[in-house]
């Protein structure tokens, strides 16, 4: 994938509200600069000024990542582990003129150690919290984005192809999950996007619940999300299935969800408020007596983090999907006790519509 890091770095740099940009390692320096780093207690942060530079305080040990990017022009406050970063993030104040001024930062990842260290050199610096405009920019995904998400749900879905022919009654959530991850990794995946997450029985009625020990019977549900990973971008999707034969009431359940992730695949397109899809799917889910039953929002923004803050789509989101927003649209029903259904597909706003990436199809029995 051709990245033009300098076309980004204009994006962020153009954002109204702080005097300089400021990122620490995650998905965000990643998307802005290639730079890959793990958030450790040693602090490294890049500073993105108005002035068109880039720089970035960073521990000595990591300044050869910087050295293999010539096209970054990237300056650097190297610290050394005898000597602390004190110094590096007094440097980088008093040279990048950012005494009294303000910091922009994504809220959600920015730590309280870095800031601190800003305030022992000038107390009179501030900050503010812009995830929403840093994100917006990395919302609008580019074709070869989209690309790489396509490949990444080829291959789940090929995972998931393959998962139907070995699964049995009597494996456990976490010997479904191991033997998916290899699958993945055996069919190209760069690992998985997150953990998969394997529920059977009653505990597919927590959504976001533990995976367990617990084996699957038959005649019960069998709830699979997962997703793996290509050029750095995910999949993440979920179906549900039985073994055996599912109950009036399970088939009931599985039909609604169905149906409301149809419904909400409909209404979305550019210019539609994101609030409008998680009502198309809710009035679904409403309507047929289990609207208490739903009780998360119907998808998020999906990107290099599987879980991207924009778009969202939850009740009452006025903000406007635009084109190349790419999501996910997972409705579910969940009966405490007794099992719960979820139906997740990842799609992408185009210029006249909704373009459904996932294929794979919505079948509760597996006829066996
Ligand atoms: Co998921
Ligand atoms: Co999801």
């Amino acid at each position: 994938m051709q990245i033009d890091y300098a076309a980004r770095q204009a994006k962020l740099r153009a954002i109204q509200g702080a005097d300089a940009i400021v990122l620490v390692p995650g998905s965000n320096l990643y998307y802005f600069t290639g730079l890959q780093f793990h958030l450790s207690e040693r602090p490294t942060i890049a500073i993105f000024t108005p002035d068109g530079h880039f720089s970035i305080i960073i521990p000595e040990l990591e300044v050869t990542k910087l050295h293999q990017r010539p096209d970054l022009e990237g300056r650097a406050f190297a610290w050394s582990d005898t000597d602390g970063y004190a110094e590096a993030f007094r440097q980088a104040v008093e040279e990048l003129g950012l005494r009294g001024k303000r910091l922009g930062v994504d809220g959600l990842t920015m730590r309280v150690t870095e800031w601190l260290e800003f305030q022992k050199v000038d107390p009179t610096m501030q900050i503010s919290a812009l995830e929403r405009e840093i994100i917006a920019i990395m919302a609008r995904k580019t074709p070869d984005e989209v690309e790489a998400m396509r490949k990444a749900i080829r291959i789940s879905e090929a995972a998931l192809d393959k998962m139907l022919t070995w699964v049995e009654p009597g494996m456990t959530e976490r010997a479904i999950a191991t033997r998916l991850s290899e699958d993945l990794g055996a069919l190209g995946s760069e690992g998985n996007a997150f953990e998969p997450l394997i529920q059977t029985g009653p505990n597919s009625a927590l959504p976001h619940g533990m995976i367990s020990e617990r084996a699957l019977q038959r005649d019960e549900f069998l709830l699979v999300d997962f997703g793996g990973r290509y050029e750095g971008y995910p999949a993440d999707i979920t179906r549900t299935f039985c073994i055996g034969t599912p109950t009036a009431e399970m088939q009931k359940i599985y039909d609604t969800v169905r149906a409301a992730n149809e419904a909400a695949i409909k209404a979305g397109g550019p210019g539609v408020p994101m609030g409008a899809v998680d009502k198309a799917a809710r009035d679904v889910i409403t309507n047929a007596g289990y609207g208490e039953y739903f009780i998360h929002r119907t998808g998020h923004g999906l990107g290099l983090d599987t879980h991207e803050p924009v778009p969202q789509i939850a009740a009452g989101v006025e903000d406007l999907l635009e084109p190349g927003m790419v999501f996910t649209i997972e409705p579910g029903i969940y009966i405490p006790g007794m099992g719960g259904v979820r139906i997740e597909d990842n799609v992408v706003v185009t210029e006249s519509g909704i373009d459904v990436l996932t294929s794979y199809p919505r079948k509760l029995n597996l006829g066996r």
